[in-house]
């Protein structure tokens, strides 16, 4: 056993967390909308269809805000198809996921759910297949007052009132060969800034303008993307006056193949840190190279742990298949905790962040047709999270042990502390990367009197551990007697080897 110290002091802050770090995401994907939230006929469905058993456990997640309604699938959507008479809907190819769109689901029952969840809508534009005058048409369908042929057919179609729908994706992961009429940076950057203007003007504010919409240019998708990070310098010359945010697309995975598969999946945390200080040191350059005096921030809006070697091929052309329903194991949930923390650590930047997805498609919630709906493991990490990761995030620094992943070199224990002011609350989300059991000194001394009021923590000797509809709680948080708070403001303990911690402090 060995020993780490973690020093944070309230003085060192990193940046005030936006609650939208904790968003996720929703899309026409397998069975994310279609069984998912919308399951008409089913026992716990409201009038509407949308399953009130589902809205329970997002809101005990504690998702603010969701990105809608894709994902690759945007690309190649209209989303007239998707508005009016249910009966009059059409049917369509979905080419991004090979799938039959029914259409039952579209922009007004989106709207209607977001309503019914208090969650905040942000919705993307298709700039695959979609034109700018598309954008510029949904735009006006969705947040102008009326007067107009959109707004009159939203007041027609569904509601009287505009959306007022704030954050606004501009098409997703354009660079890529499987998008949907993916591009270069330059024709996508071009392509972006006309439609950004555009929405400005019916806007009528300009970009960062108190009450403005905010827009999310895409950034790169993938760090192994061979125009990376050269599209986000490129795209960010073309639209940096007025992007508010640049996407940040990064999923990881545990793979046997790998020759060090445990440790390089533990060493994901760092890879994301690295992944943003890139895209950070990409947004500086080209604000110093515009003379800007604007900053431009993260969108980190698809972030998961995705086994996608296990990924469908085959093309099956049926509604609502069951696509990419990943299984997440106890293993999973260690490594989505850090790279929570890796969020949390640059709340500076990082203003949303969108868990990718919500439900059942690589999701913390699984549904069954008809039947149940459960958390996965990594619904936990981000539930604590969400609830107690609010205010502001603190510097820390910790020495102790290290191990080497193919990310480079990592600390066993990888933490992130937050403090909230309002409620005088500190709180420390911790990770336990080491086979062994570590004892922590946490020194906390600026907060003056402190007291430790929870202890939450997650443990197994089974790291393949997953939750299933079957036993639907073999891994879950269990409380442990909080820790005492020497005079010094210092706490001494012990995590668990390959854990999860969670502490909360109180002054
Ligand atoms: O979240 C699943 C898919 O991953 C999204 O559709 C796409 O944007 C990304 O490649």
């Amino acid at each position: 056993m060995s020993k780490t110290k973690i020093f944070a002091d309230r003085n060192l802050k990193i940046g005030d967390i936006d609650p939208n770090i904790y968003g996720s995401f929703l899309e026409h994907l397998g069975r994310a909308v279609y069984e998912g939230i919308y399951e008409p006929g089913h026992p716990a469905a409201d009038k509407d269809g949308f399953r009130e058993d589902v809205v329970s456990l997002i809101r005990e997640l504690g998702v603010p805000l969701v990105r809608y309604p894709g994902g690759n699938f945007v690309s190649g959507y209209d989303w007239k198809d998707g508005v009016g008479k249910k009966s009059d809907r059409k049917v369509r190819l979905d080419l991004a996921w090979a799938t039959i769109e029914p259409n039952e689901f579209g922009t007004d029952e989106f709207m209607k759910w977001c309503k019914k969840t208090g969650i905040q809508p942000m919705l993307a534009f298709n700039m695959g297949t979609g034109t700018p005058r598309d954008a510029l048409e949904l735009f006006e369908y969705c947040n102008y007052p009326s007067g107009t042929y959109y707004s009159d057919l939203r007041r027609k179609n569904a509601s009287e009132q505009p959306y007022g729908v704030k954050y606004w994706c501009i098409g997703n992961e354009m660079d890529g060969d499987w998008q949907i009429c993916g591009t270069t940076a330059d024709d996508y950057g071009r392509k972006a800034v006309q439609t950004m203007r555009m929405i400005r003007k019916a806007d009528a504010k300009r970009a960062g303008e108190e009450g403005a919409v905010r827009l999310v240019v895409c950034g790169s998708s993938a760090v192994e993307m061979p125009t990376y990070p050269e599209w986000d310098r490129v795209v960010l010359e073309h639209t940096y006056d007025e992007a508010d945010y640049i996407s940040m697309h990064r999923y990881y995975e545990y793979k046997e193949s790998d020759k060090n598969p445990l440790e390089d999946f533990l060493g994901s945390a760092d890879d994301m840190a690295r992944f943003i200080e890139t895209i950070r040191a990409t947004i500086r350059y080209v604000r110093a190279k515009k003379r800007s005096r604007r900053d431009v921030y993260i969108s980190f809006d698809e972030w998961n742990i995705w086994s996608q070697h296990k990924k469908r091929t085959e093309p099956n052309w049926i509604r609502a298949p069951h696509l990419i329903e990943d299984e997440y194991t106890f293993r999973d949930m260690l490594v989505f905790g850090g790279l929570l923390n890796t969020l949390l650590n640059n709340a500076d930047i990082v203003k949303v962040a969108c868990l990718a997805q919500l439900v059942n498609v690589i999701a913390p919630i699984l549904t069954q047709k008809g039947g149940a709906a459960i958390r996965q493991t990594i619904f936990y990490p981000f539930r604590y999270a969400s609830a107690n990761g609010r205010g502001e995030t603190i510097r820390s620094i910790s020495t102790g042990g290290t191990f080497d992943s193919a990310y480079g070199s990592a600390n066993f224990i990888n933490e992130a502390v937050t403090h909230n002011p309002e409620k005088r609350e500190v709180c420390v989300f911790l990770c336990n990367y080491s086979q062994s059991a570590e004892e922590i000194e946490l020194e906390l001394r600026s907060f003056g009197d402190l007291k430790c009021s929870e202890f939450t923590v997650m443990e197994s000797n089974d790291l393949t551990l997953s939750n299933t509809f079957a036993r639907p709680d073999a891994v879950k948080p269990e409380s442990r007697e909080p820790v005492a708070v020497s005079g010094e403001g210092k706490a001494e303990f012990r995590v668990a080897p390959m854990s999860w911690n969670f502490l909360k402090f109180t002054y």
